[in-house]
């Protein structure tokens, strides 16, 4: 049994997918221990209440001093002895504490194809925004393990997905999340729970 600890931060599209791919046997023998959130409005806390899943919020209103934060923030997770951390709609900056207690044993899920528009201040709708103003053609979805670098560990799984003449960045990431997140976000963490994924010269390699 694998055990996962999500960390969210906004509406949870992406829980939701893993919670829909356990019920569905598309994530073998995996069970999400606790949803972990920095906001304590966060609608992903909602999604895991609503299925008796534990919830936890650790906010920098509650915890101002960054480096009490991030213990803070470490302990709740360690708190459920995960074998693997997933953020999904996480926008917290992971502290190298956890990186160093999880080490590739983090998963991220960033909307486009790294290492185009990733890093610091690539998130959200500014990965779409920028994805626009550059005119690329194509972008898309990525799974990767975290290191202590933004965006930059071993890349698990990516998926493309065709930019379309009249996109907004709305609409883009709409289809990015529907065609690109919400399927490869869940296949990683199968992949993981079945010991398809090792790590080695800092890549990440599959073998079904
Ligand atoms: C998504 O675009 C995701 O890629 C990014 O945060 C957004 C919201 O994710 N990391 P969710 O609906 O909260 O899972």
């Amino acid at each position: 049994m694998l055990k996962i600890v999500v960390l969210v931060s906004g509406g949870g599209t992406n829980l939701q997918a893993i919670l829909d791919a356990i019920d569905d046997g598309k994530i073998t023998d995996t069970r999400v221990e606790a949803v972990i959130s920095n906001n304590s409005g966060a609608y992903a806390l909602e999604r895991a209440a609503k299925r008796g899943i534990p919830t936890e919020t650790v906010t920098r209103k509650a915890i101002s001093d960054r480096d009490a934060y991030d213990r803070a923030l470490l302990a709740a997770v360690q708190r459920y002895s995960p074998d693997l951390v997933v953020l999904a709609g996480c926008l917290v900056v992971i502290p190298e504490i956890m990186v160093d207690a999880f080490p590739n044993r983090i998963i991220n899920i960033h909307p486009a194809l790294i290492p185009a528009f990733c890093g610091t201040g690539y998130y959200g709708l500014k990965v779409h925004e920028g994805v626009l103003a550059r005119g690329v053609k194509v972008t898309g979805a990525t799974v990767h393990f975290v290191d202590k670098g933004t965006d930059t560990g071993p890349i698990i799984l990516q998926k493309a997905v065709a930019v379309q003449e009249g996109d907004t960045p709305e609409i883009l990431q709409r289809r990015v999340m529907e065609q690109a997140e919400w399927e490869i976000m869940p296949r990683a963490i199968d992949l993981i729970a079945r010991g398809k994924v090792t790590v080695a010269d800092g890549l990440a390699h599959i073998r079904e």
